[in-house]
């Protein structure tokens, strides 16, 4: 399953938005070097152009907002890691502001939440993240609605296209969380959404090997009070990780098409073996938000959490006997990687037994021979 886009180039040319992401973001000017390089750089020769990085920006900043901005179709502010993305837009919220969270999200969005509760920001609810009719309640009183879909680690994919056209309290600020659906699979603005968050460290960097995050808004004075944000915090991207992240979104469309292909087949495969007692995948008909995924999504992802039979030790012994899969945190990126997220200090009321699988790029049956040794061993 997956939705073609059409985006229009700088010189103003339709295209695929894979065409348009091989070479977004660049230069283009005779001479120029075809990528924008990464520039160390933390001061300019005074004039009338930038002056100091931390308030100017760097070019290579630059690129990465211009193509995630493009993907999500508004204009992006790109930070430290996905984390600074998502804590600059919190700390928008005044003073005894009510903050409306997924029961199922990002621990980290989770723990910022809390942490700004306890010291007397805000204070936070917890809504099922399939309880539409109180997301939209939420969105009349709350003074931002939080929402992420699909969920981290559960997969439930949330009614977005209703709750981001529910009417809102003037002010109130409706983000979504979209590193997960990747803006080639949703496109929250599109929907109503005030702001749309990658954790650039996932897809759209795509190889582990950098943090970044990047807000992206519709809205002039948001953007504006953004990029305050993350001067006043110093929550700035690195040169080397914005040079990266460029180099990486290049391929996310190839990356993302295969990998959620290959994600589809090994659900499948694993909602049949007799080791696992569940398999949560929105692309599987007996997921429980299927019909949502299908409605919102361009494509079903590349993440699937299931649980194995038996406990946690034995859960435990499948990621060990893996060889192919990393035993690693994190998702999104080329190499498949596998977790017992209840294992995560402050995740313990997960299930046991669910192991969250990113899937990357790997054959398909290499994935599957892996996955297949690893439970037929715990028989
Ligand atoms: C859905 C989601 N949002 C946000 C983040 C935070 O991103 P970062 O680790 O880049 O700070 C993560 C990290 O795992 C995530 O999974």
């Amino acid at each position: 399953m997956s939705r073609h886009r059409v985006v229009t180039g700088e010189d103003g040319q339709r295209r695929a938005v894979e065409s348009w992401l091989v070479s977004a973001g660049r230069d283009g000017r005779p001479g120029a070097p075809l990528n924008v390089p990464p520039i160390p750089a933390s001061n300019f020769v005074l004039g009338d152009q930038r002056a100091y990085a931390r308030d100017d920006a760097t070019p290579g900043w630059e690129a990465l907002e211009a193509i995630v901005g493009g993907l999500e179709g508004g204009e992006s502010v790109a930070f430290a890691s996905g984390m600074a993305a998502i804590a600059a837009v919190f700390d928008q919220l005044p003073v005894g502001s009510l903050v409306a969270l997924p029961d199922d999200c990002y621990q980290g969005v989770v723990g910022l939440a809390l942490s700004g509760q306890q010291r007397g920001r805000w204070s936070v609810q917890r809504i099922p993240v399939t309880a539409t009719e109180r997301w939209v309640e939420m969105c009349g009183v709350a003074d931002l609605v939080w929402l992420e879909s699909p969920s981290n680690p559960l997969l439930a994919v949330g009614d977005v296209d209703i709750i981001c056209a529910a009417p809102r309290k003037p002010g109130t600020i409706l983000g979504v969380d979209n590193t997960f659906a990747t803006p080639l699979n949703q496109r929250p603005l599109d929907l109503g959404a005030d702001v749309a968050v990658q954790s650039v460290t996932k897809f759209i960097g795509g190889h582990s090997d950098l943090l970044g995050g990047v807000v992206t808004v519709r809205d002039p004075t948001l953007l504006a009070t953004l990029r305050q944000a993350r001067e006043l915090a110093g929550a700035t991207p690195g040169t080397l990780e914005a040079f990266l992240a460029v180099r990486g979104v290049r391929t996310l469309a190839l990356r993302l098409e295969r990998a959620q292909h290959t994600a589809m087949a090994l659900a499948e495969r694993l909602e049949r073996h007799p080791a696992v007692a569940m398999t949560r995948y929105p692309g599987l008909t007996g997921h429980p938000t299927h019909l949502a995924a299908v409605r919102q999504l361009a494509g079903f992802g590349t993440i699937i959490s299931f649980d194995v039979h038996g406990d946690a030790a034995a859960a435990d012994a499948v990621c060990a006997r893996l060889r192919l899969i990393q035993h690693a945190t994190s998702l999104g990126a080329v190499e498949s990687t596998i977790e017992r997220r209840a294992g995560i200090p402050g995740q313990e009321h997960l299930p046991p037994t669910l192991l969250r699988l990113s899937v990357g790029i790997e054959a398909v049956d290499d994935l599957w021979a892996d996955l297949d040794a690893a439970l037929i061993a715990r028989l």
